[in-house]
């Protein structure tokens, strides 16, 4: 299903004040994706949205189409570039990470936009892609929920992502899993690491460019 951009801009606001009431999720994520990002340095947020991660990740510049997102994201102090992860406007080998949060659900040519990522990143690069696992009860709830963003996105499991990086000339692939379907938002949870498919409901997969 194809995403318009306009989705995000009329739900820019209520997105962004989702993380106030979820800190702890919010944290959660943010450790298990310093945990990958950690050893890498000049990085970009494809699908930076309001900017809460690529802030506390302190990435400094990121890629987002929706005009009510980026204008959020900038107020944080993001470098936004109105572009589209499928068609960047970036030189070739020009960074050492690319990070997705919960954003390749919604990507409409998620072949391109891996091939767009291998091109931009230098060799033995990385790609973080933290998102929803297709196969976690977390995805069940939101695609049965009346959530107008969630309601129009492709949720992928683990296999399916390595699948189509493979082809996009990633290898080593490695895993963190967080958010357990027992986790109750009283404390930053601790990440798993491993495929783990289904025992994390948001997986955070790292992938080397060859
Ligand atoms: C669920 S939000 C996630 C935002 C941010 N990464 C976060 O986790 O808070 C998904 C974002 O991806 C952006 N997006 C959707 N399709 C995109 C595409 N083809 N290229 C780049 N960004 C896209 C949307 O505009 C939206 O801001």
């Amino acid at each position: 299903m194809s995403v318009n951009f306009k989705i995000f801009d009329a739900i820019a606001t209520d997105y962004d004040n989702w993380f106030e009431q979820n800190d702890n999720i919010f944290r959660s994520e943010i450790r298990a994706l310093k945990l990958s990002i950690s050893p890498h340095k000049k990085g970009i947020e494809i699908g930076t949205g309001t900017g809460r991660f690529a802030k506390a990740l302190k990435i400094p510049v990121g890629v987002e189409p929706s005009e009510n997102m980026a204008s959020i994201a900038m107020s944080r102090g993001i470098n936004v570039v109105n572009a589209c992860a499928e068609n960047l406007p970036f030189h070739n080998n020009s960074f050492d990470f690319v990070l997705f949060v919960t954003t390749v659900c919604f990507l409409n040519g998620i072949e391109k936009a891996f091939s767009e990522t291998n091109r931009i990143l230098n060799t033995n690069g990385a790609v973080v892609i933290g998102f929803i696992d297709k196969n976690s009860p977390l995805a069940k709830v939101y695609k049965n929920s009346k959530n107008k963003i969630y309601q129009k996105s492709h949720f992928y499991s683990a296999e399916e992502l390595t699948g189509i990086l493979s082809k996009s000339g990633f290898n080593n692939f490695t895993f963190l899993n967080t958010l357990n379907d027992t986790y109750k938002n009283e404390e930053i949870a601790t990440p798993m690491v491993g495929q783990g498919c289904g025992k994390g409901n948001f997986i955070v997969l790292k992938a080397i460019k060859k």
